[in-house]
């Protein structure tokens, strides 16, 4: 999957040098910290926008997962009979001075828990434009169709830039 994406500011113009990070789950529905068939930060990636808004970067179609089940939050599925399934997605941190930071997920608008997302997150406006696509890659680099595209723009809103520093508590 190619991913192509861009930042704006409440104009719409694009919002260079903004810092990007971006994370998600493998095409088994995994994290790679949950996944020992993974290597260390696997499917995360840093990147920063270009003068255009811009960053893309080459990665894998990600799946939806089930989110843990075993304590209070299983119990409290069960009694309302809703399953445990989150719809997949790509996450996304933009930081940039001057905008509040964003903190954001792009759902696959083919998955088919959109409308029961177990934690209530998508809305419209997250919808990512997943295609498939049958002819080569443009770039000729990366073996054969199919593929899939993903285009989408993030907008920030002006504001005060934060970040919080490692370790968290
Ligand atoms: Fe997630």
């Amino acid at each position: 999957m190619y991913v192509d994406a861009t930042v704006v500011d409440p104009h719409g113009t694009p919002v260079a040098g903004a810092e990007v990070d971006i994370w998600h789950s493998s095409p088994v529905g995994l994290y790679e910290n949950q996944d020992p068939d993974q290597a260390p930060m696997n499917l995360r990636g840093k990147f920063t926008t270009d003068d255009n808004g811009r960053f893309w970067f080459r990665t894998v179609r990600m799946a939806g997962y089930p989110i843990p089940t075993d304590a209070v939050v299983g119990r409290l599925l069960k009694a309302q009979n809703r399953h445990p399934y989150r719809p997949a997605h790509l996450h996304a941190l933009v930081f940039k001075e001057g905008f509040k930071t964003l903190i954001s997920q792009v759902y696959c608008d083919d998955d088919p828990h959109l409308e029961s997302d177990v934690q209530f997150g998508v809305t419209r406006a997250l919808m990512g434009d997943f295609r498939r696509r049958e002819e080569p890659h443009p770039s000729g680099a990366h073996g054969d169709a199919p593929w899939y595209s993903l285009a989408y723009t993030f907008h920030m809103e002006e504001g005060k830039a934060e970040l919080p520093q490692p370790p968290i508590d």
